[in-house]
């Protein structure tokens, strides 16, 4: 199987003996305690659930900021984000050792993690500015992603974690969330050598559904694990619920029986376009992918980043031989009319606009409010319903 990132075995960051679990708890319940932001409360989920193995914490300034310019710790070590733990005021934890780590998205704000404490650093302007500008390609304050990471404070706070539960993930998708050590386990069980991971924030459409067919075919794969967010999105998109059931739906009539794993992960969109999609293919490597689609405009958001960014920064920027996961590069994919079926445009090269199905999400999207179903060559009439089902009821 294919060995996760940094080293032979998954380094989890979850606390899985009982007995340490329950002592843990104990002694969190006694510890100076801060709520944390989404984003870090997400951040925290990740690493428990093992996909950001082998990190073991938040990271301080100056690996935040090594990681934003060159995609590496200053130790070396590859990470295609940086992971902070940024909060408004240390007043709560200032001269502990250890704290509790409260979780800002469920009701009571428990114990997500303990923290033991390494530093506090406070994150000047200028490096706020760069990691933005590096991760993000953009400063602008009207990009989703960058509005949150700069909508939090400039405390940060670093060190490694022991995660004690995985926040409102698990109890609200019981059958959608699953930590990496469980989709590894899973991928061994079922047999499955070539793995294929399909990132995904929406419901699949009909090019959704055949880029992943097309992978298959592609790389002789034994399955696809289809691995939704779950976490955070932006006012407007597709509450995970909604979507879940549109890919079961989907799954369950249009591929052949045990192909498919629908799984989902915890943690809120960046839209960071191309460094996403370097995230992206880290933790499906993590949980046992051996190929990773990336298509068309992949993670991103508005017109910040060109269609294909996200396959180039492989070939570009990613450090060589940190990656042992392929990348599968998906031209833009749409039914065309003349072959009556779904394409990469790079496959019909003589083929006019015209002669594909082409929609926007925001015709797609008016189309479903009304009670329309987008044409079958589009969505597949079984999905659309779901989805006109959800719009409807939000009118
Ligand atoms: S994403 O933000 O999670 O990337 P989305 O769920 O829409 O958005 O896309 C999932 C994957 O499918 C991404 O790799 C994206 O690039 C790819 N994709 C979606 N639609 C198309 C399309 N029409 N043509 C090519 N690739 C596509």
């Amino acid at each position: 199987m294919i060995k996760p990132i940094g080293s032979d075995e998954l380094q989890p960051r979850f606390v899985y003996d009982p007995e340490r679990h329950h002592q843990l708890t104990q002694e969190a319940e006694s510890l100076p305690s801060v709520m944390v932001s989404s984003q870090a409360a997400a951040n925290a989920v990740m690493m428990g659930a093992s996909y950001f193995s082998p990190l073991e914490g938040f990271m301080n300034v100056a690996d935040a900021v090594s990681v934003a310019e060159t995609m590496r710790m200053t130790d070396g070590r590859f990470f295609p984000v940086p992971v902070l733990c940024l909060l408004e005021s240390d007043d709560a934890i200032r001269g502990s050792r250890r704290i509790a780590l409260r979780d800002p998205n469920v009701e009571g704000n428990p114990i997500l993690a303990v923290m033991d404490v390494e530093a506090i650093e406070e994150v000047s302007d200028e490096q706020m500015a760069l990691m933005t500008e590096k991760v993000y390609r953009t400063n602008d304050s009207e990009h989703p992603g960058v509005k949150t990471f700069n909508s939090q404070g400039r405390i940060a706070l670093s060190g490694p974690i022991q995660v004690l539960n995985f926040s409102y993930f698990q109890n609200d998708f019981p059958d959608t969330f699953r930590t990496a050590v469980e989709i590894r386990h899973e991928i061994q069980e079922r047999g499955w050598n070539k793995v294929v991971a399909f990132q995904t924030r929406n419901p699949m459409h009909r090019a959704h559904e055949e880029l992943c067919k097309m992978a298959m075919d592609a790389v002789g794969g034994d399955g696809v694990v289809v691995h939704m967010l779950l976490g955070k999105l932006k006012p407007g998109d597709i509450p995970a619920p909604v979507r879940d059931a549109a890919i079961r739906k989907m799954a369950e009539l249009y591929f052949p029986p045990n192909t498919v794993m629908i799984t989902g992960y915890g943690f809120d969109m960046l839209y960071a376009g191309p460094r996403e999609a370097v995230l992206h293919a880290y933790f499906r490597q993590n949980m046992g992918a051996t190929h990773f689609i990336v298509g068309r405009d992949h993670a991103g958001v508005g017109d910040y980043y060109g269609a294909f960014d996200a396959q180039t920064i492989f070939d570009e920027e990613v450090p060589a031989g940190v990656l042992d996961i392929e990348i599968f590069r998906a031209d833009h994919t749409a039914y065309s009319k003349k072959l009556e079926r779904v394409v990469m445009m790079c496959d019909a090269p003589d083929h006019t606009k015209e002669d594909f199905v082409l929609l926007s999400g925001t015709k797609v999207r008016e189309m479903l409010g009304r009670g329309e179903a987008p044409p079958a060559e589009f969505s597949r009439p079984e999905v659309a319903q779901i989805l006109m089902d959800y719009y409807q009821s939000i009118q």
